[in-house]
């Protein structure tokens, strides 16, 4: 039997209960499996942690987590902490620190989940975002002179690299060649924004050689803005920069019901580091404690971590019983059901266990 390390990182707000939730799921997942079980270990890193000890996690945080399969991350953010401090101390130094480079951001309807969408149907929105997540505007270039002063300057340098561009491009093209459509769409900005994004374009071309199946076009930010909410069933995987697709991706989840529903890999494709794994929602403060947190994000990501480690058969069956549970109406508030986070856990660990999934 194999066995994953996986390392658990709940951290703040919702994510203790949405990651407790997502733990029940894969121990279900494995005992019917029975190919596979995983070892936990939990690390209680996170905003508590800032405030006692002024940091978010140990300064060797990432050696200790460098011997897992993968992280299991809940969410970060402190009402009473900046979020550029939140976001610097614990995600991003992971993210980074992994060479985590692809960030992929699958966003479908889920059954018994209204689209604001006027007469969408299901099979109309079925997408998957890449997001370079390594450089680009999130690189951590910049800085501040003369502070407080009248003439004071701040700076915030996207970067984009030949090596970087390449290979998310290169990841982007074989996810769309593996997906039935075959179908890639390039977002950038090259008009406004004349070096980066013409380097991205211009890559974007020569990488698209070597996947002659695949047919890809090219879009302007703003413009993809409008083709997604017009024509959603045009698009199937999208590529964008790290800051483009942060913005689309928030688009992609709300047209598609929920952004609590919105799962995300945080994936080394190389594999020389453990990927992370984490639903995109948030801490969401204003509802934590209450037991009613929306888990399906965070199974849809143990999903995509299944996945990843090689179990494809238990993360498909996963994203069955998700979807049968969502049919059945067993939903928390936020998608317009009643259900408590542990209901819709027991109706999925159910669906997990019955004959059909
Ligand atoms: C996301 C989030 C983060 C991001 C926030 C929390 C900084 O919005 O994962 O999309 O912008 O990367
Ligand atoms: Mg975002």
């Amino acid at each position: 039997m194999k066995t994953y390390k996986i390392a658990s990182i709940p951290a703040d707000g919702i994510g203790p209960e949405v990651i407790a939730a997502g733990l029940q799921a894969l121990e279900a997942l494995a005992r019917r499996d029975g190919g596979f079980q995983l070892d936990v270990t939990s690390f209680d890193w996170g905003s508590e942690r800032y405030k006692k000890t002024g940091a978010l996690m140990p300064e060797d945080g990432t050696q200790q987590l460098k011997g897992f399969d993968a992280i299991f991350f809940g969410a970060v953010g402190a009402p009473d902490v900046p979020d550029h401090v939140t976001l610097w101390g614990l995600r991003l130094p992971i993210c980074q620190g992994f060479d985590q480079y692809a960030n992929v951001r699958p966003t479908r309807i889920l059954p018994g989940i209204k689209s604001p969408l006027e007469g969408v149907k299901r099979k109309d929105l079925d997408w998957v975002i890449v997001r370079e997540n390594s450089e680009g505007e999130y690189s951590g270039h910049g800085g501040r002179a003369h502070k407080g002063l009248p003439e004071e300057v701040g700076t915030e340098v996207s970067i984009f690299t030949r090596v970087g561009v390449t290979r998310i491009m290169r990841y982007a093209f074989a996810l769309a060649q593996s997906r039935p459509r075959k179908l890639l769409t390039v977002v950038t900005k090259s008009n406004a924004q004349r070096f980066g994004m013409v380097m991205w374009d211009e890559i974007a071309a020569e990488v698209a050689q070597e996947f002659p199946d695949v047919t890809w076009d090219k879009m302007l930010v703003d413009a993809m803005t409008v083709r997604m909410v017009k024509n959603p069933q045009s698009l199937d995987t999208i590529v964008a920069t790290n800051l483009h697709a942060d913005i689309l991706s928030d688009l992609a989840g709300a047209l598609a019901g929920s952004l609590g529903v919105a799962p995300t890999g945080n994936i080394d494709p190389e594999r020389r580091y453990p990927s992370m794994f984490e639903p995109i929602h948030g801490s969401a403060f204003d509802i934590t404690g209450k037991g009613i947190a929306n888990p399906v994000a965070t199974f849809w990501t143990a999903s995509q971590m299944l996945e990843h480690l090689g179990e494809g058969d238990a993360a498909k069956r996963l994203m069955r019983a998700v979807e049968a549970v969502c049919a059945s109406g067993v939903m928390t508030p936020d998608v317009g059901g009643n259900a408590t986070t542990q209901e819709v856990t027991d109706a999925l660990c159910e669906a997990i266990r019955g004959e059909n999934i």
